[in-house]
C-alpha cells in the first residue's frame, strides 16, 4: 500500500518541488498553503502524470488554532498520515535598531509557532495512530546566523532545538523526527536567491531530502556539500575572524 505524506507550504519551492519527488516515488499527497489555486494546479498535474491521490487544503499556519481541524480533515480524506512535513516558512529582512520590530515578530510567528503548531497537530494524530514520520524545514542558517536576517537565522536555530528535543520525548513512541538544513536553494523566498553561494535547485535540493526522509535521519544538511564543511569552519573559527570576514558583507 502507497504511504501519505502531508507537506505544508506545498503551493512553490520546496514544498512544491518535494510534493513532485514524493508523487514520482508512488506516494499519495496531502498539499496545504495559502494559495488554494496553485495547489490545485500542482495535483492536478501530478495525480495526471503519477496516477496518484492528492488532496489539497487551504491552511494559514499563522491561524495556528485552525491547524488541528486542517490535519485532521487531510487524514480523513487520505486514510492516514505517514510523514507530515512542516516546510511552510517566510523570510525577511530588518536592521536591527532601525526598522520595525513588526518584522520579526510575524517570521517569529510563521516560521516558529507555526510551525510548532503543525508539528504539534501531526504529533496527536500520530500518537494516536501509534506511528509517524515529523519533519521540519529549518536552515543552515540555524548553525551560521545571516546579518539582517537575525529573526529567520533565530527562528530556525529555535525550530532545529525544539525538534532536536521533540526526538527525545518521542524516543519510547513509533514516531521518527528528521530536521533538514538546507543551504540557499533557488525559490522565491528572498529576491535574488539565483545569486546566492552555492545554490542549487529546488529539485535538486528536493531529491536529497526525500532520501533523508526515507532513511529516517535525524538531522540533514542539503545539500551536503559543501554546507558541512562550512559548518565544520564555522565550529573551529574564532569570533575575531568572523568578525573580519563578515565586515565586507554587512554595511
Ligand atoms: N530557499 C532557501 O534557500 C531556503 C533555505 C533554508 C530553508 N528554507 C526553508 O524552506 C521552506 C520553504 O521555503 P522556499 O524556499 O520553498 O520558499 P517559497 O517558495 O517562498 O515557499 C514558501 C511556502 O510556504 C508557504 N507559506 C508561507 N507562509 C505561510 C503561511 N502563513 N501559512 C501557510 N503556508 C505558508 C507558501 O505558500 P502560500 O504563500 O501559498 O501560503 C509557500 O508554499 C521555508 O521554511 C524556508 O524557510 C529555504
Amino acid at each position: 500500500m502507497s504511504k501519505n505524506v502531508v507537506i505544508t507550504g506545498a503551493s512553490s519551492g520546496i514544498g512544491e518541488a518535494l510534493a513532485e519527488q514524493f508523487a514520482a516515488k508512488g506516494y499519495s499527497l496531502g498539499l496545504a498553503a495559502r494559495s488554494v489555486d496553485k495547489l490545485q494546479a500542482l495535483a492536478q498535474r501530478l495525480t495526471q502524470q503519477y496516477s496518484i491521490r492528492v488532496e489539497v487544503a487551504s491552511l494559514d499556519v499563522n491561524d495556528d488554532a485552525s491547524i488541528p481541524a486542517v490535519l485532521n480533515d487531510l487524514v480523513a480524506r487520505l486514510g492516514s498520515m505517514d510523514i507530515l512535513v512542516a516546510n511552510a516558512g517566510v523570510a525577511g529582512s530588518r536592521r536591527s535598531g532601525r526598522d520595525d520590530l513588526s518584522v520579526d515578530k510575524a517570521i517569529f510567528q510563521t516560521n516558529l509557532i507555526g510551525a510548532i503548531a503543525t508539528l504539534d497537530a501531526a504529533t496527536k494524530i500520530f500518537l494516536a495512530q501509534g506511528f509517524g514520520h515529523l519533519v521540519g524545514m529549518s536552515s543552515f542558517s540555524a548553525f551560521a546566523p545571516i546579518p539582517k536576517n537575525a529573526a529567520y537565522s533565530a527562528s530556525k536555530a529555535a525550530l532545529t532545538n525544539y525538534m532536536n528535543a521533540m526526538r527525545l520525548e518521542l524516543l519510547t513512541s513509533h514516531i521518527d523526527v528528521t530536521v533538514i538544513h538546507p543551504g540557499f536553494i533557488n525559490t522565491n523566498l528572498a529576491p535574488k536567491m539565483d545569486k546566492y553561494p552555492f545554490v542549487v535547485t529546488a529539485d535538486v535540493a528536493a531529491k536529497q531530502m526525500v532520501r533523508a526522509i526515507e532513511s529516517k535521519q535525524a538531522n540533514v544538511i542539503v545539500p551536503a556539500l559543501p554546507w558541512k564543511i562550512v559548518k565544520g569552519l564555522f565550529q573551529v573559527m574564532p569570533d575575531s575572524l568572523m568578525s573580519s570576514l563578515m565586515k565586507k558583507f554587512v554595511k
